[in-house]
Formats: structure tokens, sequence, C-alpha cells
């Protein structure tokens, strides 16, 4: 590998999207958002009214997608489906669920892993995900497993649906953070866990500054010591 990758997995609300797109610029890297590949066939299959828990049916669905990473002037990452860009349209609820049920089935992750390792190959990564550090990058210089308590990532996640001047309790966030945590960490195929030399940093007691100066010392710290 002639370039550096850093990976960084863990469940979802732990910052892991934020910190690495600041990482990145900081490091003059490249963000990598690996779960927007699994959005973009997500919605794909929700398009052409697929049942997105069925493996066959998805599989069959796979030969017609064409899905493209492109960086705008700005660096930001765009999603592309078969030429036309969808970035905005896969931040929906619906195409969450989709992409979390697609994202359990073994022929979409085998379909999505030669565009990470692509990306990988051609330039300086920071790349958030699942299962970045334990399986498309086992060859990561870094490996951070971003974790906060559930209660601290559900505070996290009510804070911004309020932002959004959406009324929802905290309990029920709480109940939805506990939950995608076991179909996360509970399915057979790539289950989310640290790769074992995956440094572990918590973000539970740290607000987002403090939890990129920790990100990037433990950047600095994996590459001096090789
Ligand atoms: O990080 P996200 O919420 O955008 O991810 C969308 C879904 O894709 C989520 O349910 C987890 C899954 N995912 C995955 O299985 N492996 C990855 N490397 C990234 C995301």
């Amino acid at each position: 590998m002639g370039h550096m990758a850093i990976a960084i997995d863990g469940p979802s609300g732990a910052g892991k999207s934020t910190l690495a797109r600041m990482a990145a610029k900081e490091l003059g890297y490249i963000y990598v958002d690996t779960g927007a590949l699994y959005r973009t066939v997500g919605l794909y299959a929700l398009r052409h009214g697929a049942d997105v828990h069925d493996e066959q049916t998805v599989a069959a669905l796979l030969p017609e997608i064409r899905v493209e990473m492109r960086y705008d002037g700005a660096g930001v990452q765009r999603m592309v489906l078969n030429g036309e860009d969808v970035s905005d349209l896969i931040r929906t609820p619906e195409v969450s669920m989709a992409a979390s049920a697609v994202s359990a089935l073994g022929p979409v992750r085998a379909f999505l892993l030669d565009t990470q390792r692509d990306m990988a190959r051609r330039y300086d990564v920071i790349m958030d995900g699942r299962d970045i550090g334990t399986v498309v990058l086992p060859e990561a210089q870094v490996k951070i497993f971003l974790t906060a308590s559930a209660r601290e990532r559900a505070r996290r996640r009510w804070r911004e649906l309020r932002e959004k001047g959406m009324d929802v309790a905290l309990e029920d966030v709480l109940r939805d953070v506990e939950t995608r945590d076991k179909n996360d960490s509970g399915r057979a195929l790539a289950p989310l866990r640290p790769a074992e030399d995956a440094v572990m940093c918590d973000t539970t007691e740290l607000d987002l500054e403090a939890s990129l100066e920790l990100i990037l010392d433990t950047v600095k710290k994996r590459q001096s010591h090789g």
C-alpha cells in the first residue's frame, strides 16, 4: 500500500463522519464515507420496489447499478448512481432503513468492496464505516474504534433532531440507538467489532474539539511508532 489509510469504525452516533471529515481536512487526506455506498444501493432497491431484506432479489439488481464517488470543488464527497447525483436523496429515514437492510447481505458487501479498496489504492484516505479496519482495509496503518455510551450518542442525536425542529423524546431516540447497535453488532456478516489492533477512542466525556484532538494525537502516535 503506497498510500496512508486511516480506518475509523464504530457505532452510529459516535461522531465518526464529523470527526473523520475534520481530521481529513487537517491531514490533507480524502474522507471516504462508506455508509453512503450502502445508502445508494438501498435507494436503488427502494426505487425498484425490491424487498430490501431478500438477498436474491437485491443481488439480481446489482449488475444494473453503477455507483461512483466523486469529489466536488470543495472536496465534498458526492454519490453518483448511474450518472445521477443522489447525495441528498440518500439522507432520508427510509433510505437509512434500506441501507441497514441491504448492508446485511453478502452480495452487496462484496459488490462494494472494490470501490472502497480502490479509493485507498489511489489516495491517502481516512475512511469511516463499520468494518473498515477488520475487512475492507486490514492493512490500514491506523485503526480507530470510535465509541461513546449509548445514552450520550442518543443525547447527541436528540439534540440534532431538536435543532431541526423535531419534537422527539430522548428515551425513544435511546431505544432506536440500542436497537441499531444490536443489529449492527449481532449480524453474521462483517459485524461491528473493533479490529485487534484498533485504538479505542471513547468520546462520551469529550466535546468535538477534544475528540478531534484525541484522533489526531492517536494518528500521530501510530505514525511515529510505525
Ligand atoms: O454510517 P451510515 O449510517 O451512513 O451507514 C448506513 C448503513 O450502512 C448502516 O446501517 C450501517 C451500514 N454500513 C455498513 O454495514 N458497513 C459500512 N462500512 C458502512 C455502513
